[in-house]
């Protein structure tokens, strides 16, 4: 099933050496931010470089209706003119995030502190996913919400009048809670306190920053505690969005698979919170260099040259990495497939609540396509095959998850016999160009009709 419409099955076969250049699009959790720290500034915020996949328009068409005016000048050029932090207006409608649980988390943390009340929902892998998590902290600032059993969306939040500043330990590794309780923060009187004990994507602290706001993150023995001064009068920015890390895997990740590869992707967010991915591939013995290291927009940024690596070995991913690398499971244990000997993936209990259940969507998928897989609540091991002894042939489900999609297609590109999925539309999610830009390095990958 797709959220958007009919399933598009597509298919991977194995492929030649691919090689060029693969200019993958912008940063989703940074396009996120954009609209809505845009939608919360006075004035006029422009954007370059923004990702124009589903998850990120759904947000654009959210910050319309909370009264900001958005504006797609063509060429990932947009422009948002915000009504000011507390100016939110109180939406006509049903605010549909569609698969994003960022753009949900986010903007009912940035309109939790207005008294305005807005309905929120999402398509059936959104309407599954937990949203306690955010609704709880909210609440401390005066926010209420009902929604259905278990904190499930379609959820109504009722903001707070008198909102007040909040002092909130994150229990779970979510920048996208931490976030949320940030965005509220903004229009409470007084400072608000985020302590997180693992550090997770810092783009909302240092966006905030660079939007005028006051916010210290101190590195203490409780964790990373970040303190923000409320009623700040946000500063409209020029914003250039680097291209997207999560994005970048996907290539890299096929480069290193298959056999003569030598793909560069140019201009890269390296966020240390985001980097961890390279880190480990590299350690598995990837044939990964960053080259042009520079830093744009506050952000570091690098191109990433990645070429076939025969010799991959599997290794024990460190847990306390898994914050920085939380979307990169599941191309991870692709590669892991085509590595020798085990990978092995601990502390990775939030891969269970993203888009699908990620260790057991990817485990089932991997399974029937002839790789070893055992798994347990917040762990997982992958039996690498090694390279030219991956079966494949299988139908994977991509339960509605753009990254399952995504990395069961580049299992196939080198495995012994194709690899389907029942449904490739999510991709478009996160990575609109998947097809042609795969396709322009020498991928097989088509759209199956079966
Ligand atoms: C994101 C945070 C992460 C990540 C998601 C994007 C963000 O989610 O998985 O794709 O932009 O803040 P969690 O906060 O649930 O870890």
């Amino acid at each position: 099933m797709s959220g958007h419409g009919a399933p598009i099955p597509m298919i991977s076969t194995a492929c030649g050496a691919l090689s060029g250049v693969a200019e993958v699009p912008g940063d989703k959790s940074i396009s996120h931010r954009s609209l809505i720290l845009g939608a919360m500034s006075v004035g006029e915020t422009t954007i370059e470089g923004l990702l124009e996949g589903q998850d990120v328009l759904d947000t654009a068409r959210a910050m319309r209706a909370f009264g900001a005016e958005v504006t797609d000048h063509g060429g990932g050029r947009w422009s948002v003119h915000g009504v000011g932090v507390g100016g939110f207006a109180e939406p006509d409608g049903v605010i549909d995030c569609g698969n994003s649980g960022t753009g949900v988390r986010l903007i009912m943390g940035a309109m939790a502190t207005s008294p305005i009340v807005a309905t929120f929902t999402g398509d059936a892998s959104l309407n599954g996913r937990p949203m306690a998590r955010v609704t709880d902290p909210l609440a401390l600032f005066g926010c209420e919400a009902v929604g259905r059993a278990g904190g499930r969306l379609p959820m109504t939040l009722m903001g707070a009048a008198a909102p007040v500043p909040v002092r909130y330990t994150v229990p779970v590794p979510s920048a996208q809670v931490k976030s949320a309780v940030l965005l509220a923060g903004l229009n409470a009187p007084g400072q608000t306190v985020v302590i997180e004990a693992e550090a997770t994507r810092d783009h909302t602290e240092r966006m905030l920053a660079g939007f005028g706001a006051q916010i210290t993150v101190e590195d203490t023995d409780e964790g990373r505690v970040i303190t923000l001064t409320g009623r700040p009068e946000l500063k409209p920015q020029h914003i250039e969005v680097p291209r997207d890390p999560s994005s970048a895997a996907f290539p890299v990740c096929a480069a290193l698979i298959v056999p003569g590869s030598d793909v560069l992707v140019p201009g890269i967010g390296l966020n240390p919170t985001r980097a961890g991915l390279f880190t480990t591939l590299r350690e598995m013995g990837a044939d990964l260099s960053y080259e042009n290291e520079r830093t744009e927009g506050g952000e570091p940024v690098a191109d990433l040259r990645a070429r076939y690596s025969p010799g991959l070995k599997g290794i024990e991913v460190p847990p306390e990495r898994a914050a920085s690398m939380i979307d990169e499971y599941p191309v991870l244990s692709v590669v892991a497939s085509y590595a020798q000997g085990q990978t092995v993936m601990r502390g990775v209990k939030e891969l269970r609540v993203k888009e699908s259940d990620r260790i057991d969507a990817m485990a089932t998928g991997l399974r029937a396509n002839g790789i070893t897989v055992e798994d347990g609540p917040d762990w997982w091991i992958v039996t690498g095959a090694g390279h030219g002894n991956v079966p494949g042939g299988a139908v994977c489900a991509s339960h509605l998850d753009h990254r399952i999609a995504m990395s069961f297609l580049i299992l196939g590109m080198a495995a012994n016999a194709p690899v389907r999925v029942d449904d490739g539309g999510p991709i478009a999610t996160s990575f609109p160009i998947f097809e042609p830009l795969m396709a322009q390095l020498g991928a097989q990958v088509a759209r199956s009709g079966a």
